[in-house]
């Protein structure tokens, strides 16, 4: 499956199946997290078969059942764009390999025994990964015309869009945000460089990584192979 098709079946799965994550497919994630910890200088780390952070009030309330594994999104303390962008590398990777994620800022508890916190270092917020008991659902969510400020690079018709442009701003909005509240907004310069601006909301910082990540998945698929970014 290629990374698009992912992006478009991923769908936020909150209750999973005892399969539990083993032999090549655990293999796999743990060499992608290893991966990204180099490249990106954070401290993920997939938790397996550790129930707690998803045993109390706070997963129940949240509709969670049976989170066994997760990936614990650990970095320093100012790298929530980073946390957001890596994280869904990984997402869209489990995807792949036939497992379920959601991205979960709030509605979990807290093991301490169970991953590493460094000083410097936060615990941004946790991934849930296993077999869902589903395949979720799309989220409903706002339009292009919200989303997409023309003017600069951008005619008023999106037929006159750049295609990268056009497939990358079509993968960004079927990026997760939190409380699926999606406040930002992507432009296009003269010079092809592209903007994502987010007004107020919660957990900005990490819905702006996940966003560029989704364009960037677009993007390549019509060619763009390097989005210039210009903040
Ligand atoms: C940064 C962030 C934090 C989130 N926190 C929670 C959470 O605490 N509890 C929850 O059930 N879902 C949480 N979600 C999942 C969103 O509600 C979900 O991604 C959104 O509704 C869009 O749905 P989709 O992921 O199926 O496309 C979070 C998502 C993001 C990106």
């Amino acid at each position: 499956m290629d990374t698009l098709r992912a992006l478009e079946l991923r769908h936020s799965v909150r209750s999973f199946t005892d399969k539990p994550i083993e032999g090549d497919v655990l293999a796999t994630l743990q060499k992608l997290v290893a991966e990204v910890n180099k490249e990106a200088g954070l401290h993920i780390q997939l938790v397996v078969n550790q129930p707690k952070a998803f045993d109390g009030f706070l997963a129940s309330y949240g509709r969670f059942k049976n989170v066994q594994n997760y990936f614990a999104m650990v970095g320093p303390k100012k790298d929530a764009e980073k946390v957001g962008y890596y994280g869904q590398k990984l997402v869209l990777e489990a995807q792949k390999l036939g497992l379920n994620t959601c991205w979960v800022g709030g509605t979990h508890g807290k093991d301490n025994n169970a991953y590493e916190v460094g000083k410097k270092e936060k615990m941004h917020i946790l991934i849930p990964v296993g077999y869902g008991t589903t395949q979720g659902n799309p989220h409903k969510g706002k339009g292009l015309d919200k989303l997409v400020k023309t003017g600069g690079g951008l005619d008023e018709d999106p037929a006159k869009w750049p295609e990268w442009f056009a497939a990358g701003a079509d993968a960004a909005l079927k990026a997760p945000t939190a409380l699926n509240q999606q406040v930002f907004t992507l432009s296009l310069d003269k010079k092809d460089r592209v903007t994502i601006k987010e007004s107020v909301g919660i957990m900005t910082g990490i819905d702006t990584g996940i966003v560029k990540y989704n364009f960037e998945v677009g993007a390549a698929s019509k060619g763009c192979t390097k989005v210039q970014w210009a903040k």
